[in-house]
């Protein structure tokens, strides 16, 4: 296997965290024999300072031309005082859009050694293992009309909620297709009872859900659902929402596992995927080898299994993090009584070494 990586660190703690996953990337291509190229461009506030734009146009090529593109976090306050157009979350929004990244799978799943460092009681988060499909190229994120105007008492800000069929169904599909390869449950979140682009949202899924007549399928509004998953997460298998839903719904989840810094996340679509944590740029932790890169290590096994169909590969990583957890290595973040305290590079040549001796 050859494959090309656009390695876009970013912002803040991207700039840690990336490299480790890196190294866990150049470990499984040597260790099972693959050709991997990594290319490091600039994207979002690295690349304002640089070139004056978030998102540059050879680092789009770049992403365009490569296999699969592995994100760490952009934005922090330096850049929070410009033009939304020109913000470093721009270029994130810039690569979804160009790359037509329409689906974000969002996993949480707890670690059972994680237990403790969850917010919520051990017996409310045991065994929660869900998945968050968040559409993610459409609804009020790119809806136009936007923008904000003059009026004569003041100015008015505009955002459009909007989903198309065909928005709805490729989604619908993705979420449809994950749950046959776990539990076959899939929860549609929307908020039908007061939205029209939900109630089209909620008809469309139903609609979709009739060539998957072995999968499950139920509905939730959007209020019940944030209730319901620090209520009861076990009953969740796959989220199926809106990007403004999902993008809240998964911080939401992600704490459940004890921390945000711990999930990974890939975003698909027809051809190079982008896979990156689920946190920001974190930019209060930044710069002091404090930040937990097993999310973006994470990311790179989602990166192996989803974009290359090296499932073996992402396996040995997993079971890497898995077993560095069980030794009592934790970051700050997910620090417990009796556990072994360390930074962002000692967490990444944990996992190296045992990913080298698994
Ligand atoms: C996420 C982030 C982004 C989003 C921001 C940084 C644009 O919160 O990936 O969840 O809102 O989608
Ligand atoms: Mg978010």
């Amino acid at each position: 296997m050859k494959a090309q990586i656009a390695v876009l660190a970013g912002d803040g703690v991207g700039k840690e965290i990336v490299p480790e996953a890196v190294k866990l990337l150049r470990a499984a291509a040597e260790k099972f024999g693959h050709t991997l190229t990594f290319v490091p461009a600039d994207v979002g506030g690295a690349a304002i300072d640089k070139i004056g734009v978030p998102l540059p146009d050879d680092t789009l090529a770049l992403a365009k031309s490569s296999d699969a593109v592995l994100l760490g976090a952009v934005g922090g306050p330096k850049w929070e005082g410009l033009d939304y157009t020109i913000r470093p979350e721009r270029a994130l929004l810039g690569l979804r859009e160009q790359l037509g990244l329409f689906a974000n799978l969002r996993p949480a799943k707890l670690y059972p050694m994680l237990s403790e460092a969850s917010t919520l009681k051990r017996e409310v988060i045991e065994g929660i293992d869900l998945l968050v499909v968040r559409e993610l190229t459409g609804g009020i994120y790119f809806g136009k009309p936007k923008g904000i105007e003059k009026t004569a008492e003041g100015e008015r800000g505009v955002n459009t909620e909007v989903y198309t069929t065909h928005e709805i169904q490729r989604i619908a599909k993705v979420a449809f297709e994950a749950a046959r390869k776990r539990r076959r449950k899939v929860m549609s979140v929307d908020k039908a009872n007061v939205l029209e682009s939900s109630e089209l949202w909620r008809r469309v899924v139903i609609d979709v859900h009739r060539d998957y007549p072995d999968v499950e399928l139920s509905h939730m509004y959007v209020d019940n659902c944030a209730m319901q998953l620090i209520r009861n997460p076990r009953q969740f298998d796959v989220l199926v929402t809106t990007n403004l839903f999902g993008d809240i719904l998964s911080d939401e989840a992600a704490m459940l596992t004890g921390s945000i810094g711990m999930l990974p996340s890939a975003s698909i679509g027809t051809k190079a995927g982008m896979y990156e944590p689920i946190h920001g740029s974190a930019p209060d932790i930044a710069g002091k080898n404090l930040a937990n890169p097993i999310a973006t290590i994470a990311s790179a096994a989602m990166l192996l299994s989803y974009q290359l169909r090296l499932d073996k590969e992402a396996e040995a990583i997993e079971r890497a993090i898995q077993k560095t957890l069980e030794q009592g290595y934790r970051t700050k973040d997910i620090q417990g009584p009796g556990t072994t305290l360390v930074g962002t590079v000692e967490m990444g040549d944990a996992i190296l070494k045992n990913f080298l001796q698994g």
